[in-house]
């Protein structure tokens, strides 16, 4: 058995069929030979590498989140700021097309199509909403540049073989960064954001958002996060979107939360699955 030294921390193993994966995708290897897919020189460095996902299909799940803030606000343009966007895939939302049960939203002739199953229904009035997105922008610790051929890899040797639909939806979604990559940021979300929000424009409603970010801040770093947000929002003209527990006891699912300053508390506008796949619409 060869010797592959892979730190042993928590995700190492994930890592390491990272690794073995993308050796597999970029045919170096095959899962037909493990000995040998073992024994590349490159596999070190693969595994190596810290796990990055972007699932685009949770656009999905947040665009009725984005047409209630809208719909709320009463405003037709939005500035967006994502909160650790990986590669800025749901940066892009605005993009794609969409099947609700009450209808299609988005543009026709998309490079990407995202549906689900809809627990309880999206209204149909929200779906007529059409707020254009002047500004984006993310921030990431680790921004994957998938414009690059190495970046596009890294992201498909996380999504495990078998995963076909998985897959597609990630190939069609760096087709349409290819086309107009997003501004990615590189760096530390707690600390860029107050800069973010200094800099925003206050006649255009800034939605700021967050998915599957969340685990990765210590209570400490949230709670500045959120007191950032509180800051700039006193100013109005602040929406914030992002994923949660539902309550304190659940486990299995999302809770979609929406804070829209100046205004009431957080509010659980839906339940929803980790990846988008299905969505319970509570508001
Ligand atoms: C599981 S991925 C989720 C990516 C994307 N939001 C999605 O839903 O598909 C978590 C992302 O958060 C980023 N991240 C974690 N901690 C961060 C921090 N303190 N500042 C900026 N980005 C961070 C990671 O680099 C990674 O891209």
């Amino acid at each position: 058995m060869p010797a592959i030294i892979v730190d042993l921390t928590w995700d190492a193993p994930l890592r390491l069929l990272g690794g073995l994966h993308a050796l597999v995708l970029s045919g170096r290897a095959s899962w037909d030979d493990l000995d040998a897919a073992l024994e590349q020189d490159r596999l070190p460095d693969l595994a190596a590498r810290p796990i990055q996902t972007n699932e685009v299909r949770r656009s999905w799940a947040l665009l009725p989140c984005f047409l209630e803030l809208a719909r709320r606000a009463g405003s037709d343009t939005l500035d967006l700021i994502e909160l650790g966007p990986s590669a800025g895939f749901n940066l892009l939302w605005d993009r794609y097309l969409y099947t609700y049960d009450a209808g299609l939203w988005g543009v026709p002739d998309a490079l990407l199509e995202l549906d689900g199953e809809e627990r309880t229904p999206v209204p149909a009035e929200l779906l007529e909403l059409t707020p254009q997105v002047r500004r984006r922008v993310g921030v990431d610790l680790d921004p994957v540049d998938v414009t690059t051929d190495e970046g596009a890899l890294r992201l498909r040797s996380f999504v495990w073989p078998g995963q076909e639909g998985r897959l597609e939806r990630l190939d069609e979604a760096i087709e349409a960064v290819r086309r107009e990559p997003p501004k990615l940021l590189r760096g530390d979300l707690v600390e860029l954001l107050p800069k973010l929000l200094a800099e925003r424009d206050p006649e255009v409603l800034t939605v700021v958002f967050q998915t599957a970010v969340l685990g990765y801040l210590p209570d400490e770093r949230w709670s500045r996060v959120l007191a950032s947000l509180a800051d700039a929002g006193r100013d109005g003209s602040l929406a914030f979107v992002w994923t949660a527990r539902p309550a304190e006891d659940v486990h299995g699912y999302w809770g979609l939360w929406l804070q829209l300053w100046p205004g009431n508390g957080p509010e659980l506008v839906a339940h929803a699955d980790f990846h988008g796949a299905w969505l319970e619409w509570l508001a």
